[in-house]
């Protein structure tokens, strides 16, 4: 059989991978151009992807042998997988091993914005640390005693609820399907509507998944009900995000600022106006960039794979509900 890697994986994954099938590693350009994609993948069985890779009904359709596609990444809203299933393509994703490290991410770009850490590194290497540690001057916001609103309860959601209690803060959450009340007793959250949970928060962090329904969901409507103080943190996808109402939110001051990890159009560059506000962190999609997540991503990606193709259930596919 035949199996395409869009780019290159870890040696140890590519090898697991040679030791079966014929193996094709797109090495060049990044992500895989289109084209070359639609020319190689007539003759592929299986098919390893990356969020950037955008796996559409023309790709698939151009894919008669294809039986499985296996995303490294826990998102896969870049595969048309209701599609690929209709096909009998089997559809398997990474989660799980990568909610630690973006529940880490979150905690990290918190921090930064309440305590603007990207603005006090950007000051001293800017020379411009002068008169500070009075009363007034640099001053960031407490975590203890906020509130943080988790839009998304799902594994990540919940890791994130885990960390923020450590800092002593109260916490609300939305999601698609309240949790039973024994869970959110053991995570010490309470659940309420997105238009209560964007007027009450002291920081919104972004947890869900890219669909139809949650596609540009955060807009200028809900700017509009957050206090002035209130942040907004994304480690989930840049496309729940309507981009232009949040530059708009943020040069109007109508919030407080923004951690964010995720973009609408990825890589972003230097001139995009969210590098030139001084309250923005920004990090370059980053939640599961640790030597380990990857390492498990592509231990867990490759077994989905192999799973897969041998007629077995991956450990993770991906679920159809409409
Ligand atoms: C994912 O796996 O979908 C993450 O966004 C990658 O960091």
């Amino acid at each position: 059989m035949k199996v395409l890697l869009t780019r290159p994986l870890h040696d140890f994954a590519v090898k697991e991978l040679e030791k079966r099938y014929d193996v094709e590693v797109h090495t060049g350009k990044i992500p895989m151009p289109k084209d070359l994609l639609i020319s190689k993948i007539k003759d592929v069985d299986g098919l390893i992807c990356y969020p950037y890779d955008d796996i559409d009904k023309d790709v698939i359709d151009l894919a008669p042998k294809l039986k499985a596609i296996s995303t490294y990444s826990v998102g896969y809203d870049h595969v048309d997988a209701k599609y690929a299933t209709k096909k009998g393509i089997v559809v398997s994703y990474t989660p799980e091993v990568l909610t630690r490290a973006t529940a880490d991410l979150t905690m990290a770009l918190l921090l930064a914005v309440f305590r603007r850490i990207g603005e006090g590194d950007r000051l001293i290497r800017k020379n411009k640390w002068k008169a500070i540690f009075g009363p007034y001057e640099f001053l960031g916001t407490d975590l203890y005693g906020k509130t943080m609103g988790i839009f998304g309860m799902g594994r990540i959601g919940k890791a994130v609820a885990k960390r923020v209690r450590g800092f002593e803060m109260n916490i609300i959450y939305h999601n698609r399907k309240k949790l039973s009340a024994k869970e959110e007793k053991s995570l010490g959250v309470r659940y309420c509507t997105l238009d209560e949970l964007f007027r009450k928060s002291d920081v919104v962090s972004i947890h869900a998944p890219h669909t139809i329904e949650t596609n540009e969901i955060v807009n200028l409507k809900l700017f509009k009900k957050m206090k002035k103080t209130a942040f907004l943190v994304n480690t989930a996808r840049g496309k729940i995000i309507n981009e232009k109402d949040l530059v708009f939110a943020l040069k109007k001051k109508m919030i407080g600022g923004a951690g964010l990890d995720v973009f609408s159009k990825e890589p972003i560059s230097a001139n995009h106006p969210f590098a030139k506000i001084e309250n923005v962190v920004i990090m370059p999609h980053s939640g599961s960039s640790t030597v380990e997540t990857r390492k498990e991503m592509a231990e867990t990606c490759v077994k989905n794979l192999i799973l897969s193709l041998s007629g077995k259930k991956p450990i993770y596919q991906v679920k159809i509900y409409r």
